[in-house]
Protein backbone atom coordinates (compact mmCIF):
# COMPACT_ATOMS: atom_id res chain seq x y z
CA UNK A 1 0.00 0.00 0.00
CA UNK A 2 2.82 2.64 1.22
CA UNK A 3 4.48 1.23 -2.29
CA UNK A 4 1.57 2.58 -4.32
CA UNK A 5 1.19 5.74 -2.55
CA UNK A 6 4.48 6.95 -2.77
CA UNK A 7 4.04 5.46 -6.69
CA UNK A 8 1.06 7.81 -6.74
CA UNK A 9 2.98 10.57 -5.24
CA UNK A 10 5.79 10.66 -8.08
CA UNK A 11 3.36 10.54 -10.73
CA UNK A 12 1.57 13.49 -9.59
CA UNK A 13 5.07 15.87 -9.20
CA UNK A 14 6.12 14.38 -12.70
CA UNK A 15 2.92 16.22 -14.09
CA UNK A 16 3.19 18.98 -11.61
CA UNK A 17 7.19 19.28 -12.85
CA UNK A 18 6.08 19.05 -16.25
CA UNK A 19 3.67 21.95 -15.82
CA UNK A 20 6.57 24.21 -14.23
CA UNK A 21 9.19 23.43 -16.60
CA UNK A 22 6.67 23.63 -19.52
CA UNK A 23 6.16 27.44 -18.46
CA UNK A 24 9.12 28.69 -18.73
CA UNK A 25 10.74 27.03 -21.49
CA UNK A 26 8.25 28.24 -24.03
CA UNK A 27 9.14 30.96 -26.46
CA UNK A 28 6.85 33.96 -26.72
CA UNK A 29 6.47 36.89 -29.05
CA UNK A 30 6.45 39.98 -26.94
CA UNK A 31 4.80 43.44 -28.09
CA UNK A 32 6.91 46.44 -26.23
CA UNK A 33 5.96 50.19 -26.39
CA UNK A 34 9.06 52.14 -24.92
CA UNK A 35 8.04 55.68 -24.33
CA UNK A 36 11.55 57.35 -23.83
CA UNK A 37 14.47 57.39 -25.06
CA UNK A 38 15.82 55.49 -22.12
CA UNK A 39 13.85 53.28 -22.21
CA UNK A 40 14.72 52.67 -26.21
CA UNK A 41 18.27 52.25 -24.94
CA UNK A 42 17.58 50.02 -22.40
CA UNK A 43 15.51 47.95 -25.13
CA UNK A 44 18.39 47.96 -27.54
CA UNK A 45 20.46 46.27 -25.25
CA UNK A 46 18.14 43.79 -24.06
CA UNK A 47 17.75 42.59 -28.05
CA UNK A 48 21.91 42.60 -28.36
CA UNK A 49 22.70 41.08 -25.00
CA UNK A 50 19.74 38.01 -24.89
CA UNK A 51 19.08 35.71 -26.97
CA UNK A 52 16.46 36.90 -28.87
CA UNK A 53 15.24 37.84 -31.97
CA UNK A 54 13.62 40.92 -33.27
CA UNK A 55 10.93 40.87 -35.07
CA UNK A 56 10.02 44.58 -35.71
CA UNK A 57 11.82 46.45 -36.41
CA UNK A 58 14.13 44.64 -38.75
CA UNK A 59 17.21 46.12 -36.71
CA UNK A 60 17.62 47.45 -33.07
CA UNK A 61 19.17 50.71 -35.28
CA UNK A 62 15.64 51.28 -36.57
CA UNK A 63 13.67 51.58 -32.72
CA UNK A 64 12.50 54.84 -31.92
CA UNK A 65 9.88 56.15 -29.10
CA UNK A 66 6.40 55.32 -29.19
CA UNK A 67 7.05 52.49 -31.87
CA UNK A 68 5.80 48.85 -31.08
CA UNK A 69 8.39 46.48 -31.44
CA UNK A 70 7.75 42.78 -31.84
CA UNK A 71 10.35 40.47 -30.00
CA UNK A 72 10.73 36.80 -30.19
CA UNK A 73 12.02 35.91 -26.89
CA UNK A 74 13.31 31.96 -26.27
CA UNK A 75 11.96 30.09 -23.11
CA UNK A 76 15.63 30.49 -21.61
CA UNK A 77 16.02 33.73 -21.32
CA UNK A 78 11.96 34.61 -21.23
CA UNK A 79 12.40 35.50 -17.37
CA UNK A 80 15.34 37.80 -17.08
CA UNK A 81 14.01 39.71 -20.17
CA UNK A 82 10.72 40.11 -18.71
CA UNK A 83 12.01 41.04 -15.49
CA UNK A 84 14.40 43.81 -17.06
CA UNK A 85 11.19 45.47 -18.45
CA UNK A 86 9.17 44.92 -15.71
CA UNK A 87 12.12 46.82 -13.65
CA UNK A 88 12.50 49.75 -15.89
CA UNK A 89 8.87 50.29 -16.23
CA UNK A 90 8.52 49.24 -20.07
CA UNK A 91 4.95 48.47 -21.60
CA UNK A 92 4.90 45.35 -22.55
CA UNK A 93 2.16 42.08 -23.40
CA UNK A 94 2.57 38.83 -24.95
CA UNK A 95 1.35 38.64 -28.09
CA UNK A 96 2.10 35.05 -29.06
CA UNK A 97 2.08 33.22 -25.57
CA UNK A 98 3.23 29.35 -27.40
CA UNK A 99 5.46 30.21 -30.29
CA UNK A 100 6.41 26.60 -30.33
CA UNK A 101 2.76 24.95 -30.99
CA UNK A 102 2.22 27.32 -33.94
CA UNK A 103 5.57 26.61 -35.48
CA UNK A 104 4.04 22.94 -34.84
CA UNK A 105 1.17 23.57 -36.48
CA UNK A 106 2.84 24.88 -39.82
CA UNK A 107 5.85 21.94 -40.00
CA UNK A 108 3.55 18.95 -39.34
CA UNK A 109 1.90 19.38 -42.88
CA UNK A 110 -0.80 17.13 -43.22
CA UNK A 111 -0.46 14.92 -41.00
CA UNK A 112 -3.95 15.75 -39.19
CA UNK A 113 -6.63 13.71 -41.06
CA UNK A 114 -9.09 16.06 -40.17
CA UNK A 115 -7.61 18.91 -42.21
CA UNK A 116 -9.10 19.39 -45.68
CA UNK A 117 -6.12 21.97 -46.53
CA UNK A 118 -4.67 21.59 -50.20
CA UNK A 119 -1.01 21.40 -51.01
CA UNK A 120 -0.81 25.43 -51.46
CA UNK A 121 -2.11 26.08 -48.12
CA UNK A 122 0.23 24.78 -46.54
CA UNK A 123 3.87 24.94 -46.08
CA UNK A 124 6.99 23.21 -47.95
CA UNK A 125 9.96 22.07 -47.06
CA UNK A 126 12.60 22.76 -49.65
CA UNK A 127 13.07 19.50 -50.87
CA UNK A 128 9.09 19.16 -50.99
CA UNK A 129 9.29 22.46 -53.26
CA UNK A 130 12.12 21.29 -55.43
CA UNK A 131 9.28 18.39 -56.01
CA UNK A 132 7.05 20.78 -56.98
CA UNK A 133 8.83 22.55 -59.29
CA UNK A 134 9.88 19.12 -61.58
CA UNK A 135 6.44 18.09 -61.06
CA UNK A 136 4.89 21.38 -62.22
CA UNK A 137 7.27 21.21 -65.47
CA UNK A 138 6.89 17.74 -65.77
CA UNK A 139 3.49 18.23 -66.15
CA UNK A 140 3.29 21.12 -68.14
CA UNK A 141 5.89 20.58 -70.84
CA UNK A 142 4.34 23.10 -73.24
CA UNK A 143 3.92 26.01 -70.94
CA UNK A 144 6.15 25.91 -68.14
CA UNK A 145 10.01 24.97 -68.14
CA UNK A 146 12.58 25.50 -65.27
CA UNK A 147 15.86 27.82 -65.53
CA UNK A 148 18.40 26.96 -63.77
CA UNK A 149 19.49 30.69 -62.12
CA UNK A 150 22.44 29.81 -59.96
CA UNK A 151 23.14 28.35 -57.27
CA UNK A 152 23.43 29.06 -53.36
CA UNK A 153 26.16 29.61 -51.39
CA UNK A 154 25.93 26.04 -50.07
CA UNK A 155 25.44 25.05 -53.44
CA UNK A 156 21.43 24.16 -53.58
CA UNK A 157 19.94 25.16 -57.35
CA UNK A 158 17.98 28.78 -58.08
CA UNK A 159 15.30 27.65 -60.50
CA UNK A 160 13.02 29.82 -61.53
CA UNK A 161 9.84 28.50 -63.45
CA UNK A 162 8.63 30.43 -66.79
CA UNK A 163 5.38 30.77 -67.69
CA UNK A 164 5.13 30.81 -71.62
CA UNK A 165 1.41 30.14 -72.85
CA UNK A 166 2.53 31.46 -76.65
CA UNK A 167 5.43 31.58 -78.42
CA UNK A 168 5.10 34.93 -80.32
CA UNK A 169 9.06 36.48 -80.53
CA UNK A 170 9.51 39.50 -78.85
CA UNK A 171 7.24 39.15 -75.67
CA UNK A 172 7.28 41.36 -72.77
CA UNK A 173 7.79 39.91 -69.44
CA UNK A 174 7.55 39.77 -65.53
CA UNK A 175 9.86 38.52 -62.89
CA UNK A 176 8.09 37.50 -59.62
CA UNK A 177 10.74 36.03 -56.73
CA UNK A 178 9.74 35.04 -53.63
CA UNK A 179 11.81 34.15 -50.55
CA UNK A 180 14.40 36.39 -50.05
CA UNK A 181 14.01 36.33 -46.28
CA UNK A 182 14.42 33.43 -44.80
CA UNK A 183 11.72 32.98 -42.23
CA UNK A 184 8.91 34.93 -44.65
CA UNK A 185 7.37 31.75 -45.17
CA UNK A 186 4.50 33.04 -46.82
CA UNK A 187 6.21 34.24 -49.24
CA UNK A 188 7.50 31.16 -51.02
CA UNK A 189 4.06 30.16 -50.24
CA UNK A 190 3.03 33.20 -52.36
CA UNK A 191 4.64 32.24 -55.40
CA UNK A 192 3.54 28.47 -55.49
CA UNK A 193 0.06 29.87 -54.83
CA UNK A 194 0.70 32.41 -58.56
CA UNK A 195 1.79 29.49 -60.55
CA UNK A 196 -1.02 26.85 -59.24
CA UNK A 197 -3.38 29.84 -60.41
CA UNK A 198 -2.44 30.29 -63.33
CA UNK A 199 -1.88 26.86 -64.66
CA UNK A 200 -5.74 26.20 -62.90
CA UNK A 201 -7.17 29.41 -64.45
CA UNK A 202 -5.36 30.21 -67.49
CA UNK A 203 -8.66 30.31 -69.92
CA UNK A 204 -10.55 30.47 -67.22
CA UNK A 205 -10.35 33.82 -65.20
CA UNK A 206 -10.19 36.82 -67.80
CA UNK A 207 -7.97 38.66 -66.16
CA UNK A 208 -4.73 35.89 -65.75
CA UNK A 209 -5.58 35.13 -68.75
CA UNK A 210 -5.18 38.64 -70.92
CA UNK A 211 -1.79 38.37 -68.82
CA UNK A 212 -0.97 35.76 -69.39
CA UNK A 213 -1.79 36.40 -72.96
CA UNK A 214 0.47 39.22 -73.29
CA UNK A 215 3.41 38.26 -71.18
CA UNK A 216 6.02 35.17 -70.14
CA UNK A 217 6.45 35.05 -66.01
CA UNK A 218 9.19 34.25 -64.37
CA UNK A 219 8.58 32.98 -60.94
CA UNK A 220 11.67 31.81 -58.72
CA UNK A 221 9.73 30.97 -55.74
CA UNK A 222 13.24 30.14 -52.60
CA UNK A 223 16.14 32.83 -53.41
CA UNK A 224 17.31 31.74 -50.38
CA UNK A 225 17.52 27.77 -50.35
CA UNK A 226 20.19 27.96 -47.66
CA UNK A 227 18.33 29.88 -45.08
CA UNK A 228 15.10 29.00 -46.23
CA UNK A 229 16.57 25.11 -45.21
CA UNK A 230 17.79 26.29 -42.07
CA UNK A 231 14.25 28.02 -40.55
CA UNK A 232 13.18 24.50 -41.20
CA UNK A 233 15.95 22.86 -39.58
CA UNK A 234 17.45 24.71 -36.80
CA UNK A 235 16.43 28.58 -36.42
CA UNK A 236 12.52 29.47 -37.52
CA UNK A 237 13.46 33.45 -36.68
CA UNK A 238 16.81 33.13 -39.76
CA UNK A 239 16.37 35.66 -42.18
CA UNK A 240 19.72 36.06 -44.09
CA UNK A 241 21.63 33.56 -46.22
CA UNK A 242 24.14 31.26 -44.48
CA UNK A 243 27.04 32.59 -45.83
CA UNK A 244 30.34 32.24 -43.30
CA UNK A 245 32.27 35.73 -42.13
CA UNK A 246 35.22 36.19 -40.61
CA UNK A 247 33.54 36.10 -37.54
CA UNK A 248 32.88 32.41 -36.69
CA UNK A 249 29.96 33.38 -34.66
CA UNK A 250 28.35 35.53 -37.19
CA UNK A 251 26.19 34.03 -40.57
CA UNK A 252 24.46 35.24 -43.10
CA UNK A 253 24.03 38.34 -45.35
CA UNK A 254 20.49 40.31 -46.06
CA UNK A 255 20.26 39.75 -49.67
CA UNK A 256 17.70 42.63 -49.77
CA UNK A 257 20.94 44.88 -48.93
CA UNK A 258 23.72 43.27 -50.94
CA UNK A 259 21.52 44.83 -54.20
CA UNK A 260 24.09 48.14 -55.86
CA UNK A 261 21.38 50.67 -54.89
CA UNK A 262 23.24 52.97 -52.70
CA UNK A 263 25.02 49.75 -51.07
CA UNK A 264 25.82 49.71 -47.50
CA UNK A 265 24.22 53.21 -46.64
CA UNK A 266 21.98 54.27 -43.85
CA UNK A 267 19.51 51.64 -43.54
CA UNK A 268 21.74 48.73 -43.82
CA UNK A 269 24.90 47.94 -41.71
CA UNK A 270 28.51 46.71 -42.47
CA UNK A 271 28.60 44.27 -39.44
CA UNK A 272 28.36 40.87 -40.40
CA UNK A 273 26.42 39.93 -36.82
CA UNK A 274 23.84 42.66 -38.20
CA UNK A 275 20.46 41.40 -39.35
CA UNK A 276 21.06 44.00 -42.26
CA UNK A 277 24.33 43.19 -43.00
CA UNK A 278 25.04 44.41 -46.84
CA UNK A 279 27.98 41.67 -47.21
CA UNK A 280 31.34 42.40 -48.11
CA UNK A 281 30.60 44.49 -51.59
CA UNK A 282 27.88 44.86 -53.71
CA UNK A 283 26.50 41.16 -55.29
CA UNK A 284 28.98 39.68 -53.07
CA UNK A 285 26.66 36.62 -52.76
CA UNK A 286 25.88 34.29 -55.42
CA UNK A 287 22.18 34.44 -54.74
CA UNK A 288 21.77 38.13 -55.29
CA UNK A 289 24.19 37.19 -57.82
CA UNK A 290 21.96 35.35 -59.98
CA UNK A 291 19.34 36.96 -59.82
CA UNK A 292 21.16 40.53 -60.81
CA UNK A 293 22.78 38.89 -63.71
CA UNK A 294 19.44 36.95 -65.25
CA UNK A 295 17.55 40.52 -64.79
CA UNK A 296 20.23 42.09 -66.71
CA UNK A 297 20.43 39.43 -69.35
CA UNK A 298 16.42 39.94 -69.77
CA UNK A 299 16.00 43.71 -69.05
CA UNK A 300 15.20 44.10 -72.51
CA UNK A 301 12.15 41.66 -72.31
CA UNK A 302 11.42 41.87 -68.61
CA UNK A 303 9.12 45.14 -67.76
CA UNK A 304 7.61 44.09 -64.08
CA UNK A 305 9.54 43.33 -61.32
CA UNK A 306 8.13 42.27 -58.19
CA UNK A 307 9.78 40.93 -54.78
CA UNK A 308 7.31 39.32 -52.16
CA UNK A 309 8.01 39.97 -48.66
CA UNK A 310 6.11 39.67 -45.29
CA UNK A 311 5.03 40.88 -43.01
CA UNK A 312 3.16 44.13 -42.21
CA UNK A 313 0.39 44.37 -45.31
CA UNK A 314 2.43 46.77 -47.81
CA UNK A 315 2.57 47.55 -51.00
CA UNK A 316 6.21 49.42 -51.91
CA UNK A 317 8.05 50.77 -54.83
CA UNK A 318 11.15 52.44 -55.42
CA UNK A 319 13.04 54.42 -53.72
CA UNK A 320 13.80 52.29 -50.34
CA UNK A 321 17.65 53.84 -50.52
CA UNK A 322 17.15 57.39 -50.86
CA UNK A 323 14.17 59.99 -49.93
CA UNK A 324 13.60 61.22 -53.72
CA UNK A 325 11.19 60.20 -55.51
CA UNK A 326 11.64 57.89 -58.79
CA UNK A 327 11.15 59.41 -62.29
CA UNK A 328 7.51 57.82 -62.14
CA UNK A 329 6.29 58.09 -59.30
CA UNK A 330 2.85 59.01 -59.84
CA UNK A 331 2.64 56.10 -62.06
CA UNK A 332 3.64 53.73 -59.51
CA UNK A 333 1.59 55.33 -56.94
CA UNK A 334 -1.47 54.91 -59.27
CA UNK A 335 -0.55 51.46 -59.42
CA UNK A 336 -0.26 50.54 -55.52
CA UNK A 337 -3.23 52.58 -54.81
CA UNK A 338 -5.56 51.08 -57.15
CA UNK A 339 -4.12 47.67 -56.00
CA UNK A 340 -4.80 48.19 -52.54
CA UNK A 341 -8.34 49.97 -52.93
CA UNK A 342 -9.30 45.85 -54.39
CA UNK A 343 -7.38 44.28 -51.44
CA UNK A 344 -9.86 46.34 -49.56
CA UNK A 345 -13.15 45.84 -51.41
CA UNK A 346 -12.77 41.88 -51.74
CA UNK A 347 -11.00 40.98 -48.47
CA UNK A 348 -11.40 43.94 -45.91
CA UNK A 349 -7.42 44.44 -45.34
CA UNK A 350 -5.69 47.33 -45.56
CA UNK A 351 -2.70 47.41 -46.94
CA UNK A 352 -0.30 50.81 -46.85
CA UNK A 353 1.33 51.83 -49.78
CA UNK A 354 3.75 54.61 -51.27
CA UNK A 355 7.88 54.81 -52.12
CA UNK A 356 10.10 52.52 -49.42
CA UNK A 357 11.95 55.02 -47.67
CA UNK A 358 9.08 56.90 -46.68
CA UNK A 359 6.76 54.17 -46.29
CA UNK A 360 8.77 51.92 -43.95
CA UNK A 361 12.34 53.36 -43.78
CA UNK A 362 15.76 53.92 -45.57
CA UNK A 363 16.82 50.37 -46.62
CA UNK A 364 19.44 50.81 -49.34
CA UNK A 365 20.54 47.55 -51.78
CA UNK A 366 17.51 46.33 -52.20
CA UNK A 367 16.71 44.43 -55.51
CA UNK A 368 13.52 46.35 -56.40
CA UNK A 369 15.65 49.74 -56.38
CA UNK A 370 18.34 47.73 -58.44
CA UNK A 371 16.02 46.80 -60.80
CA UNK A 372 14.23 49.74 -61.31
CA UNK A 373 17.78 51.39 -61.77
CA UNK A 374 18.47 49.00 -64.40
CA UNK A 375 15.50 50.30 -66.46
CA UNK A 376 12.56 47.73 -65.11
CA UNK A 377 9.98 50.73 -63.96
CA UNK A 378 7.39 49.19 -62.96
CA UNK A 379 9.03 47.45 -59.57
CA UNK A 380 7.34 46.36 -56.55
CA UNK A 381 7.82 45.30 -52.75
CA UNK A 382 4.67 43.26 -51.53
CA UNK A 383 4.78 43.08 -47.72
CA UNK A 384 2.13 39.97 -47.13
CA UNK A 385 0.19 39.22 -44.05
CA UNK A 386 -0.22 40.30 -41.40
CA UNK A 387 0.23 43.34 -39.51
CA UNK A 388 1.75 42.12 -36.29
CA UNK A 389 -0.96 39.32 -34.87
CA UNK A 390 1.19 35.96 -36.32
CA UNK A 391 4.27 37.88 -37.52
CA UNK A 392 6.58 35.27 -39.79
CA UNK A 393 4.11 32.99 -37.78
CA UNK A 394 1.28 32.94 -40.45
CA UNK A 395 -1.01 30.12 -39.54
CA UNK A 396 -1.26 27.91 -42.35
CA UNK A 397 -5.10 28.45 -42.65
CA UNK A 398 -4.32 32.14 -43.23
CA UNK A 399 -1.91 31.26 -46.20
CA UNK A 400 -5.46 31.14 -48.48
CA UNK A 401 -6.19 34.92 -47.89
CA UNK A 402 -2.80 36.00 -47.91
CA UNK A 403 -2.28 34.55 -51.14
CA UNK A 404 -5.12 35.89 -52.52
CA UNK A 405 -5.22 39.57 -51.59
CA UNK A 406 -0.84 39.43 -53.47
CA UNK A 407 -3.29 38.06 -55.97
CA UNK A 408 -5.40 40.56 -56.74
CA UNK A 409 -2.29 43.00 -56.34
CA UNK A 410 -0.24 41.14 -58.89
CA UNK A 411 -3.03 41.20 -61.65
CA UNK A 412 -3.58 44.53 -61.31
CA UNK A 413 -0.74 46.09 -61.71
CA UNK A 414 0.05 43.70 -64.38
CA UNK A 415 -2.69 44.77 -65.93
CA UNK A 416 -2.02 48.44 -65.63
CA UNK A 417 1.34 47.55 -67.05
CA UNK A 418 0.22 46.30 -70.21
CA UNK A 419 -1.85 49.13 -70.15
CA UNK A 420 0.57 51.81 -70.06
CA UNK A 421 3.07 50.01 -72.10
CA UNK A 422 1.46 48.80 -75.13
CA UNK A 423 1.29 51.63 -78.30
CA UNK A 424 -2.32 52.11 -78.31
CA UNK A 425 -4.55 50.52 -80.99
CA UNK A 426 -4.70 52.58 -83.91
CA UNK A 427 -7.70 52.12 -86.23
CA UNK A 428 -6.92 49.87 -89.19
CA UNK A 429 -6.37 50.73 -92.65
CA UNK A 430 -6.10 54.79 -91.83
N1 LIG B 1 11.19 44.62 -45.29
C1 LIG B 1 11.95 44.73 -46.49
C2 LIG B 1 13.42 44.72 -46.17
O1 LIG B 1 13.79 45.10 -45.10
C3 LIG B 1 11.57 45.98 -47.22
C4 LIG B 1 12.00 46.02 -48.63
C5 LIG B 1 11.66 47.33 -49.28
N2 LIG B 1 12.54 47.56 -50.38
C6 LIG B 1 13.84 47.83 -50.22
N3 LIG B 1 14.54 48.02 -51.28
N4 LIG B 1 14.38 47.94 -49.08
O2 LIG B 1 14.21 44.29 -46.97
ZN1 LIG C 1 11.71 40.49 -46.12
Amino acid sequence: MTTLWIFFIFMNMDGFLKIAVCKETRDQVLIITPTTQEQVDILKNVTSQYETALWQPVSPVYMKEQAEVHLFVPGESFETVTSLLQDHDITHRVSLPNVNELIEMQTMNGTDPRSTSTFYERYHRLEDIYDWLNRTAHDNPRTVKTILVGSSHEKRPLYALKLSFSDRPNRKAMWIDCGIHAREWISPAFCLWFVHHSLSFYNYNKEITDILNNMDVYVLPVMNPDGYKYTWTTNRMWRKNRAPSHNPKCVGVDLNRNFDANWCTEGALPYPCSEIYCGAFPESEPESRAVADFLRQHKDSIQLYISIHSYSQMLLFPYSCTLEEAGNHNDLLEMVQEAARKIRTFYRSTYKYGAGAKTIYLAPGGSDDWAYDLGIKYSFTFELQDRGEYGFLLPPSRIGNACNEALTAVKTIALKVMEKTQAPKSPAAV
